[in-house]
């Protein structure tokens, strides 16, 4: 299948590590104008050097911090500069933020602002160009909305489907799409050190948690995002597709 994604421009924050690595890897080799965003400089540069080693494009690199409140005009400039405009934006820079539920302002305005306002603030940098192209494919990594205690991170990604959503139905006649992609357990750098740093736990909770009986690769939500991304997903708008190997169990 020709996902029609060659000369694309396309974005991806949280590309130095995880799921926005493994996107990032994806959308080069379906030959995407890529750029590619996180915090470590060199991490970037490594991913840049795998992509070009596979025979791709080197993608540019916009080493920002997404939580300042110039982040958003930094990003974009740097990016319209490069590619004088944006098709694709993967919203992949984030991460699980676990607390006591008597934890006091500062972790949730950290958390949330991660989590949901970055991602939401970015987004409108980028999509006034997306309306003028008649062309935009907004997808965010998300999580799970099955809390087990009290998350920040849990509290954002629920208002990012609830955005999303109005977002969808805001844009639909201009040509944009905007979805959002759960994780069940993908290897990731979270993941590895800080959620399920044991292998033998990892093991154990796949085998108890996961039908397909192991974690995910950063490119199982790669593949979908590439197919998201391009025109032939222009009728999927609003969604939260989950992608876990079968671990929630809502059947809705
Ligand atoms: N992996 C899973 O199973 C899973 C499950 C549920 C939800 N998720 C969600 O999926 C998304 C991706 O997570 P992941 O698992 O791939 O995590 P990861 O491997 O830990 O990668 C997180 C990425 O976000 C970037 N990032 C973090 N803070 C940033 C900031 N302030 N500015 C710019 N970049 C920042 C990191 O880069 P730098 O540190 O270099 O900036 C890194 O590239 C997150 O929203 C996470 O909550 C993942």
């Amino acid at each position: 299948m020709d996902l029609q994604l060659k000369g694309r421009p396309a974005l991806v924050t949280g590309a130095s590590r995880g799921i926005g690595r493994g996107t990032s890897k994806i959308l080069a080799a379906e030959g995407c104008k890529l750029a590619i965003c996180a915090r470590r400089k060199e991490l970037l540069e490594e991913v840049a050097d795998e992509i070009e080693a596979e025979g791709h494009a080197r993608p540019l690199i916009i080493n920002e911090d997404v939580l300042p409140e110039d982040a958003p005009n930094k990003i974009r400039d740097q990016l319209f500069n490069a590619f004088g405009h944006c098709d694709i934006l993967v919203n992949s820079a984030g991460g699980s933020r676990s607390i006591p539920w008597d934890t006091g302002d500062d972790a949730w305005d950290e958390g949330m602002s991660l989590n949901f306002e970055a991602i939401r603030r970015l987004t409108m940098a980028l999509v006034h160009s997306m309306r003028e192209q008649k062309y935009g494919r907004i997808i965010n990594i998300t999580g799970s909305s099955e809390p087990k205690g009290v998350n920040v991170a849990n509290a954002a990604k629920a208002a990012i489907h609830a955005w999303s959503k109005g977002m969808s139905r805001a844009l639909g006649r201009d040509g944009i799409t905007i979805n959002s992609l759960p994780p069940g357990r993908i290897m990731s750098e979270q993941i590895i050190e800080r959620v399920h740093p044991d292998p033998q736990e990892r093991a154990a909770f796949a085998d108890m948690h996961i039908p397909a009986g192991y974690f995910g690769e950063p490119e199982d939500m790669g593949n979908l995002i590439a197919f998201l991304a391009s025109p032939l997903a222009r009728y999927i708008n609003g969604e939260v597709i989950h992608v876990d190997g079968g671990m929630r169990r809502f059947a809705f």
